[in-house]
């Protein structure tokens, strides 16, 4: 039985691998791509994300556009890290394939009032806008989510975008803290994780070297993607944060983490989209997520080669 789920994205070179990686694998069943405003405005995510279909080969999948600016905040976007475009590093055809003309939000609710129950997992790598915004307009959907994977947040590795926050929940902190209250069961991928699943020369030259487009657009969009990192952490190579969410559908034994509480910052501008995870446990806050801190990055990166060799 595939496993359905959902992606909720703003890509991102990130985004674009985690989209193809999903694509690529036969455990996963994807109903719909739906876009948001985040590394680059909506109506580039909406494009991007039909850029990686087309690439995949896939134009039958079902692209939706979501909200295009935070819950209550100005929209903070990431050109400096993905580029004009959201997707630096290769030139793709414009996308052929239509937009859906059903808002992402108004999918996301009416996808999981018709599935049974528990069966339709939400893998957010973007602000959580449209998850938080579908909560909101219709409650009755929280506990009929089987899982949310997200990527998101920093504890021990603390912020990419400030010193304390990381960017997906620094851009939209009110939606991140209705997600993360809201009760559905939650998978959190911080950089305390995706900071060890870092890409090298041979692992880029891996995805260059296969037959193919899918995998040198993936080496050329880590080319540009890694500059950001490698010029602020010093790193050999790019975090691939957005597809640890989905390595973790298809091998969860790759991830450990611990069970604990996690609170968002909406109120000081100091430390505002900060995720508080209580990782040792010194207060009494109910646990509200499976934070996930190591990784096998040789595995992560074994089971990614092997998938997009696939496309
Ligand atoms: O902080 C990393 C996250 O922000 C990733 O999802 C990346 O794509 C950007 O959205
Ligand atoms: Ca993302």
């Amino acid at each position: 039985m595939r496993r359905k789920i959902i992606i909720d994205t703003d890509p991102g070179q990130d985004d674009a691998v985690a989209i193809l990686l999903a694509l690529a694998s036969d455990e996963l069943e994807l109903l719909g791509i739906t876009c948001v405003a985040g590394n680059v405005p909506l109506s580039l995510t909406a494009k991007n994300a039909r850029i990686v279909c087309e690439l995949a080969n896939r134009p039958e999948i079902r692209v939706f556009a979501g909200c295009n600016a935070p819950i209550k905040r100005k929209l903070v976007t990431a050109e400096h890290v993905h580029g004009k475009t959201g997707l630096d590093g290769i030139t793709l055809p414009d996308p052929a394939m239509p937009l859906q003309d059903q808002h992402a939000v108004d999918f996301l609710i009416e996808t999981l009032m018709r599935e049974p129950s528990g069966t339709v997992t939400l893998c957010p790598i973007g602000p959580l806008t449209n998850i938080a915004t579908a909560m909101q307009r219709a409650p009755e959907i929280i506990s009929r989510i089987e899982q949310i994977v997200l990527m998101g947040g920093a504890y021990f590795e603390v912020g990419n975008i400030t010193p304390t926050a990381e960017f997906n929940i620094y851009v939209d902190p009110e939606a991140a803290k209705i997600v993360f209250d809201s009760g559905a069961p939650l998978v959190v991928m911080p950089l305390d994780v995706t900071h060890k699943a870092l890409t090298t020369r041979a692992r880029v030259e891996t995805f260059r070297a296969m037959p193919g487009k899918v995998g040198p657009a993936v080496a050329s969009w880590t080319d540009f993607f890694e500059r950001f990192d490698k010029e602020k952490y010093g790193s050999e190579g790019a975090p691939l944060h957005d597809p640890c969410t989905i390595a973790y559908l298809i091998k969860p034994e790759l991830f450990s983490g611990r069970e604990i509480n996690v609170e968002i910052e909406t109120g000081s501008e100091l430390t505002l989209g900060m995720t508080v995870a209580d990782w040792w446990r010194v207060t009494k806050r109910p646990a509200n997520a499976l934070f996930i801190g190591d990784i096998d990055a040789e595995g992560f990166f074994a089971l990614l080669a092997e998938r997009i060799a696939r496309l």
